[in-house]
């Protein structure tokens, strides 16, 4: 019987991380000042980001090299497996071959730790003591508390307050690796206090959150400012997942003709199939499908417009597919999904067609989830099950058709900390969300005047 997973050796691991902007079939267009609305340059974002970063952001250069220390702490756990899904081709009977590249096996459980410790080891090199960030459900602010802790950098998290009351195991693992966490809207910053004093109870968001950590970070001179997610420099870090895989498909002789994922701001799902894409623009036929919720279809049912990164317009302008930075999505399981807009290297992607986007409900989501689980064995978040429905729905088709096509899914985390999310689908609890379209008209409104 064939390998059912594809290890890479440590020898073999990508030292170079791949810079999609030169490749881009259009140009980016330019994050822009939230007080001007100009094009921002470097010395802009010098107060929440290191130089090396914000060089990152903006580089040109097709590779770019991944420091020693960052490999060091990335072989931790890396390279990450690719499985074969005999299971689970088995139980759906289909002719497809399916792969997942498995992201859940670093410490924090996801791919997010990729990026957090480049980003803590870049803030170190420039004498940064203090990381301020946000986090959603818990993964991003776990991931950047585990990189800190390596680092020796002190880590500041503001959690979105329903998932701070309602999966305190997350906190617990930010506060083990020696990071802060303060549930937002918190009465620490004027952000905060200014939601507080509408809303006492506010169940926060993520946009309230980011409001809340850039307004820190941009006050301390000790601090920075880090995002898990969106912003190119974020991307860049995550394609160590698609390099290993595109070297783990050529140790069997086999390559991609879908690849399915997840996009919450879009940085697993950049790392997983830019290295394709680049393939894809050189003309291979790949079929590259990012997944979404219907409760927040960023994608699917946004507008493609600059939009700000966050509820008080803190941060720069971002040309993406966007709900609207004062829009809260319903309380779906897969919080990091719940953000309204999408990274601008994946939004000109899908708006030029590279990548198809489909919005999935959680039930079928979850059907998915628990699919894989009973064939798989792994449990995956619920995000990470999004990729997952699409690719099951696929392989259905293939069984309809009798295609014998290779299908990647971009497995984004394990679900360990999502079980009450488990049971609410399995005792038959869950709920599905359609957006009423006056939702999303009143949402994007107010979109800033530039185009
Ligand atoms: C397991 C997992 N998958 C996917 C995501 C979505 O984020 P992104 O689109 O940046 O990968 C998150 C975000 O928290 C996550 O925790």
């Amino acid at each position: 019987m064939d390998e059912a997973k594809i290890f890479l050796s440590e020898r073999d691991m990508p030292q170079a991380w791949y810079n999609i902007n030169p490749d881009l079939p259009a140009p980016l267009q330019p994050p822009l000042h939230p007080g001007t609305g100009q094009p921002l340059g470097p010395d802009d974002l010098a107060p929440i980001f290191p130089m090396a970063l914000i060089a990152q952001e903006m580089s040109m250069d097709p590779w770019i090299d991944i420091p020693d220390d960052v490999m060091r702490v990335l072989r931790l756990w890396r390279p990450s497996p690719l499985h074969r899904a005999y299971a689970l081709e088995e139980h759906l009977g289909t002719p497809a071959r399916i792969y997942y590249k498995n992201e859940s096996v670093s410490p924090p459980g996801s791919h997010k730790p990729n990026t957090a410790v480049a980003q803590a080891y870049y803030n170190r090199e420039e004498g940064v003591t203090r990381i301020i960030t946000e986090t959603g459900a818990g993964q991003w602010g776990s991931a950047l508390s585990f990189a800190c802790c390596q680092f020796g950098i002190i880590c500041e998290v503001y959690m979105v307050r329903i998932s701070y009351d309602t999966k305190p195991y997350r906190r617990l693992l930010m506060n083990t690796w020696g990071a802060q966490c303060y549930p937002s809207p918190s009465d620490r910053t004027n952000s905060g206090r200014a939601i507080l004093a509408e809303d006492p109870d506010s169940p926060g968001s993520l946009g309230i959150a980011i409001s809340e950590a850039v307004e820190v970070a941009a006050q301390a001179d000790d601090a920075k400012y880090s995002l898990g997610s969106v912003l190119n420099h974020v991307l860049l870090h995550q394609t160590v997942v698609g390099l290993e895989c595109k070297k783990q498909f050529e140790m069997v002789g086999d390559y991609p003709d879908i690849i399915c994922g997840n996009v919450g701001g879009g940085s697993n799902f950049a790392g997983v199939s830019f290295p394709f894409v680049k393939d894809k623009l050189e003309g291979r036929d790949i079929q590259i499908i990012a997944t979404e919720p219907t409760a927040c279809p960023t994608m699917t049912r946004g507008l493609y417009h600059y939009d700000f990164g966050d509820t008080a317009q803190l941060t720069p302008l971002l040309k993406m597919f966007t709900l609207g930075h004062t829009f809260i999505p319903p309380p779906i399981h897969a919080g990091g999904l719940r953000y309204h807009g999408a990274a601008p290297q994946i939004s000109l992607l899908v708006s030029q067609g590279v990548m198809e986007a489909r919005a999935l409900h959680q039930k079928a989501v979850f059907e998915a989830a628990v699919t894989f689980a009973r064939t798989e064995g792994h449990l995956p978040a619920p995000e990470t099950a999004h990729g997952i429905r699409a690719a099951i729905d696929e392989a259905l088709k293939c069984k309809e058709t009798g295609e014998e096509k290779c299908i990647l899914i971009g497995y984004s985390g394990h679900g360990h900390f999502d079980l009450a999310a488990y049971d609410q689908y399995l005792t038959g609890d869950m709920v599905d969300y359609e957006l009423p379209q006056e939702a999303i008209d009143a949402a994007t409104e107010g979109l800033a005047e530039v185009e």
